[in-house]
């Protein structure tokens, strides 16, 4: 191990050809990252083994969080690619913080204990996973609710927000961001914040475009990182409902799939990137986490491919989020603010 050297795997695509967004910050992203969270369906030691057959692949994103259980084992592989000669200074690592982890002083504990688990010095990225404090147990039901949930409550978020900023002080973070934030929160954050967040993570995929939160935020200087990029095809069970839709069998994606000769997960990648996103697909396995990261580098998407994919919108949301519903008589889509209102 001492003497291994990282090479670039024949077949791999050189880090410096993937085309990187430059963040509000300046810092400059990788469109492509690997997602890490393995879910039900791959452990943390295959989703590490993962992370460095990425690496060798021309990987140099990698998107974590605490809640996904497994950055120690990623830190392991992070250390060995390092050690394999990629200087920090080409990786970028995004972690984020838990929704258990919002009081005072936790926010700080929390990224200390990230970095500590992946072996860094600093993040490039750090986000707010959540806008709310409401956690459930790993693996519970789809229907469990914490009876000690609450609301969107601006100033609690605020609170977190100011520990964040205090995160780039201290330079243990790069840059400070959000996720699954909504328009009518976000302008909020945007009056009251010092450093303003530089991305917000928010589900997107072909049948969930968020057309306008989208804009909203590139308008404000502030990249939008889509999740679930393929559709999640492995979610588990519990995030799946009857009138649910699947992006990679839909007809238009699939035509173009065909003419290109790449699967359906590639045109998924393809138009994410050619809209401006930075795009974080999950796998593990070597054929695909090679031809997502292809889709980076060739992309011979026609303005009439992206025309046509954006008339397949179906605003289906896969990650409804209802797990953080904090009163009875409340939808999964009263966490969304779909009338610019800030549910209570
Ligand atoms: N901020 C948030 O709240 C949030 C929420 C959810 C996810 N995320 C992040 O987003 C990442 C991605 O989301 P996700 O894992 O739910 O969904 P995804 O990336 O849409 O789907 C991943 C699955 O798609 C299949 N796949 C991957 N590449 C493929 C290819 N080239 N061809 C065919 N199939 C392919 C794999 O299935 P098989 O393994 O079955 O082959 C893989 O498990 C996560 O890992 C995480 O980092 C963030």
């Amino acid at each position: 191990m001492k003497d291994w050297k990282l090479t670039l795997a024949e077949d791999g695509i050189s880090p410096e050809s993937v085309p990187k967004r430059t963040l509000a910050s300046g810092a400059r992203m990788p469109v492509v990252g690997m997602g890490t969270f393995g879910s039900d369906t791959y452990s943390g030691e295959v989703v590490a083994a993962a992370v460095i057959e990425a690496a060798t692949l021309g990987y140099r994103h990698f998107d974590c969080a605490s809640v996904y259980g497994n950055e120690a084992l990623i830190g392991e592989a992070l250390r060995i690619v390092e050690a394999g000669g990629v200087p920090r200074e080409e990786l970028w690592v995004t972690s984020k913080v838990w929704n258990d982890m919002h009081g005072e002083g936790d926010v700080i504990k929390s990224c200390k204990q990230s970095l500590g688990d992946l072996q860094l010095d600093y993040l490039d990225l750090y986000l707010v996973h959540w806008p709310f404090p409401n956690f459930h147990p790993k693996g519970c039901s789809g229907d469990y609710h914490n009876p000690n949930a609450k609301p969107y409550i601006h100033a609690a978020y605020m609170k977190v927000w100011a520990q964040m900023e205090e995160l780039v002080r201290r330079g243990l973070v790069r840059a400070i961001g959000t996720s699954n934030m909504t328009a009518a929160k976000m302008k909020l954050v945007l009056r009251d914040c010092k450093v303003k967040p530089a991305a917000n993570e928010m589900e997107i995929h072909p049948h969930l475009q968020q057309a306008e939160l989208f804009n909203f935020m590139t308008d404000n200087g502030i990249q939008p990182i889509g999740f679930c990029p393929l559709g999640s095809p492995s979610r588990p069970e519990r995030d799946r409902t009857p009138a649910d839709t699947v992006d990679t069998e839909d007809p238009v994606i699939l035509k173009i799939a065909d003419r290109l000769g790449v699967h359906p997960a590639v045109v998924c990648l393809m138009w994410a990137v050619k809209r401006g996103e930075v795009t974080i697909p999950f796998a593990v396995k070597r054929t695909q986490l090679l031809s997502n990261l292809k889709a980076a580098v060739e992309n011979p998407l026609t303005p009439d491919d992206m025309q046509a994919i954006a008339r397949i919108d179906k605003n289906c949301r896969l990650i409804k989020g209802q797990v953080f519903l904090w009163r009875e008589g409340l939808s999964w889509e009263d966490l969304w603010d779909l009338d610019g209102v800030i549910k209570q």
